[in-house]
């Protein structure tokens, strides 16, 4: 789980690679494109940039990116059918590898205007990592990091996922620990210096019950609520954490 210094240098490269690819598949967003349009800029960007997928062929998985829209949690398979429209919400989630190393981040943008409610979800999701964030250092456990998220989302009247989690990351996308975004303070594994973990809350508007469609890999709200995700993978110091998705 901990990681050396020359490992951690090279998940620096790594991440900022990805994040920055993130970015620039966000600035496409806009009504009309398909989510398999991303999926193209994706390659190109991947290939520009010498990183590939860290999710395509994982566990068979078909794709480059995961492009999740409104009521989708995570896992949607870009699309030619899928045109984004006015009013939607599009977690891109992006994982790539360089020079062994894995990095994995993502993030929920609109399409055009959305809905207030819309747009309070992603500042939630987005809040809630900061939460989660403020746990990540030596002593502390993955419950404390869970519980906050969890505190933070409630309180906000909306749901968070249970079925899916962060993860611990490094030679491969999935390592340990396991990152749930709820919990109990004081509970889980205990986290220390340099080890590095994807923290990733998934919330939902109204209940969090999922299932997965047909395709076998998209997870939808049962109830239709919408559902933003954020990502970052995050190192722990002895002093304070670092956001290596940047
Ligand atoms: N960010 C997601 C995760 O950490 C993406 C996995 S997609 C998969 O689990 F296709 F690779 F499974
Ligand atoms: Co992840």
């Amino acid at each position: 789980m901990v990681k050396t210094k020359e490992e951690i240098e090279k998940m620096r490269v790594a991440c900022r690679i990805c994040k920055h690819i993130l970015i620039e598949l966000g600035e496409m967003i806009t009504e009309g494109i398909t989510t398999y349009d991303i999926e193209k800029k994706a390659e190109e960007l991947f290939n520009k940039n010498g990183v590939i997928s860290a999710f395509k062929n994982y566990n068979g998985y078909p794709a480059l990116l995961c492009t999740s829209v409104n009521e989708e949690v995570v896992h949607g398979i870009p699309s030619k059918k899928k045109v984004l429209k006015e009013g939607d919400i599009v977690s891109i989630d992006i994982g790539t590898i360089y020079e062994g190393y894995y990095s994995d981040c993502a993030d929920t943008f609109p399409v055009g205007q959305i809905k207030d409610i819309h747009k309070k979800m992603i500042y939630v999701a987005r809040e809630s990592f900061k939460k989660g964030i403020s746990m990540a250092l030596p002593g502390k456990t993955t419950g404390d990091i869970g519980a906050v998220i969890e505190n933070f989302v409630k309180q906000n009247k909306f749901s968070v996922v249970r079925e899916f989690a962060g993860h611990g990351i490094g030679k491969e996308l999935h390592e340990y620990p396991e990152i749930p975004n709820f919990g109990y303070s004081g509970t889980g594994v205990l986290l220390k210096e340099n080890m590095v973990i994807a923290i990733e809350p998934m919330i939902t508007e109204h209940s969090s019950s999922v299932k997965i469609l047909e395709d076998g890999w998209t997870v939808i709200t049962k109830d239709g609520g919408f559902s933003t995700h954020y990502e970052n993978c995050v190192l722990i110091r002895e002093d304070t954490p670092e956001i290596l998705t940047v």
